[in-house]
């Protein structure tokens, strides 16, 4: 793992997690990259260093802190021509930020193209100063960080559209359907200790239903949010979401499936794909035999509550807030990309920050047309998202927040008094779903809202809110270093 202080290089390398080979980007040499961890009131300092020389995926990079706020430090939230320029080859990027009031777990990744496809993820776990969530929730052990998300044996330039992932890795270990028996992932337990498990979904694409055989786990933070406990058994969790999830070991010792069914790629658990081993001490070195169960007792999200209660920001009706907007999302079959609104996301020339800090301060004449939303800061902003039932359910992401979901997929009701808060919600595939979130817009820059569908982001599935962009350059003094990023890349890439 790596500190506050460190350094990620950004380098291709053949790993076969699956056992299957391919050439994939790795930060730190590693699928998934090393964990990044810290503490509250840390001072980040992370160097990005882009070794890539493998044309057959992207070769520029940039790199996204997913859940942080990065609050005044928006140059380095990371999305490429959102907030800054690539990186490319040869080059190096200091991202700094801080962490003044979040604990948690969050992740990182490649937020260029389709890149993180290519490997480009890893955990990122940032500690409370004082521990509470030992005492809050008496666990005996939480080291567990366990990533689940999909798999491709080829690079993702070479996939049209949305592709069909191979396999589902634990931690980068993981089986595919008709694929070699190669090694999955243990996690080691001791009867009667109780762990917390950092789940991260880091997919392109799918969502799992997470469960472990005869174990049931209770629910304690939802995107770096602590919630009040909840008891479940099995928890579906979609791309870019999080969940700790304590686990009390007090079955029998042996061994036991952890499973993740996946809703894109083979589902099912044949040639002990999907799975990973909870194993006790003591017992012996095989593979599970516990059957599969179906679920009783599965996450609603609208069950989940915020630890302490705070009602949503704004009136607590529909359409109660400052600024209220409706978010339709659509998939154009002319130009086969989807449209938020009437209008596709297409990456600008120049990166939406920069258009601001050159000054460029109506949301019209900010490109790209039709996908910026002008937000005025302070503004408590209410997003209401229909579902959009084609290739669904669609993960949503706002970045620089999280947010309150005052009305979940599958629910009809409203919740403003104590409504869960995260930073990825799906918007549901019921054509009723609409889910409704609910922030309040203090951390002036350029933040994207999209599906965290790797793929559907590819193809233009995002906005982006403008907050404050009159007050954006004196909230986020931008280094040196940042302003040369975008004349590297446009004379390393001189058709862009
Ligand atoms: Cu985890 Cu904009 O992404």
């Amino acid at each position: 793992s790596i500190g506050p202080r460190g350094t990620l290089n950004i380098a291709n390398k053949v790993i076969q997690p699956d056992g299957f080979s391919r050439s994939a980007v790795l930060a730190g040499g590693s699928y998934p990259g090393p964990l990044i961890k810290g503490k509250t009131g840390d001072r980040f300092q992370i160097n990005v260093v882009n070794e890539l020389a493998d044309t057959s995926m992207p070769v520029d990079t940039s790199i996204h802190w997913h859940g942080l706020f990065v609050k005044g430090h928006n140059w380095a939230d990371g999305p490429a021509m959102v907030t800054q320029c690539p990186i490319v080859p040869g080059h190096s990027f200091l991202y700094g930020f801080e962490v003044p009031d979040q604990a948690g777990t969050f992740w990182y990744h490649s937020h260029l193209g389709t890149q993180y496809c290519d490997g480009l993820r890893g955990p990122f776990v940032v500690y409370s100063k004082n521990d509470p969530h030992k005492r809050l929730y008496d666990v005996d052990d939480e080291s567990t960080v366990l990533t689940v998300g999909d798999w491709y044996h080829a690079p993702s330039l070479s996939l049209a559209g949305v592709p069909h992932p191979d396999s589902t890795l634990f931690n980068g270990l993981g089986r595919s359907l008709n694929g070699p028996a190669s090694p999955l992932y243990v996690m080691n337990v001791v009867k009667g200790k109780r762990y917390r498990i950092r789940l991260i979904n880091t997919s392109c694409d799918s969502n799992y239903q997470f469960s472990i055989d005869g174990h049931t786990f209770t629910v304690i933070e939802a995107d770096g949010e602590n919630t009040q406990p909840l008891q479940v058994d099995q928890v579906q969790i979609f791309a870019g979401q999080r969940y700790s999830l304590v686990l009390n070991a007090n079955q029998a010792v042996g061994n036991y499936w952890i499973r993740a069914n996946p809703n894109s790629g083979d589902p099912g658990f044949a040639n002990q794909m999907n799975s990973a081993i909870l194993r006790y001490r003591g017992a012996r070195n095989v593979d599970p035999r516990t059957p599969e169960k179906n679920a009783t007792n599965p996450l609603r999200e609208y069950n989940l509550r915020p630890r302490i209660k705070e009602p949503a920001p704004g009136k607590p009706f529909p359409g109660g807030a400052d600024h209220n907007i409706n978010l339709n999302f659509a998939f154009d079959p002319a130009t086969a990309l989807f449209t938020a609104n009437d209008y596709t996301f297409v990456p600008p020339t120049v990166p939406v920050l920069l258009q601001i800090l050159s000054g460029t301060h109506d949301a019209h004449d900010l490109a790209p047309a039709g996908s910026i939303y002008d937000i005025k800061l302070g503004d408590v902003v209410e997003v209401t998202m229909p579902a959009l039932v084609f290739a669904g359910p669609h993960p949503m992401h706002l970045h620089g927040h999280s947010f309150a979901v005052v009305r979940s997929a599958g629910s009809s009701t409203y919740n403003y008094e104590n409504p869960v808060r995260r930073d990825v919600v799906s918007i549901g595939d019921d054509p009723t779903d609409n889910v409704t979130i609910r922030f309040v817009a203090d951390n002036a820059g350029p933040w994207f809202l999209h599906c965290h569908i790797d793929w559907h982001l590819d193809l233009g599935f995002a906005v982006v809110f403008a907050e404050g962009v009159n007050q954006t350059a004196v909230a986020n003094p931008v280094p040196e270093a940042w302003n040369d990023l975008c004349p590297i890349y446009n004379s390393s890439n001189p058709s862009k």
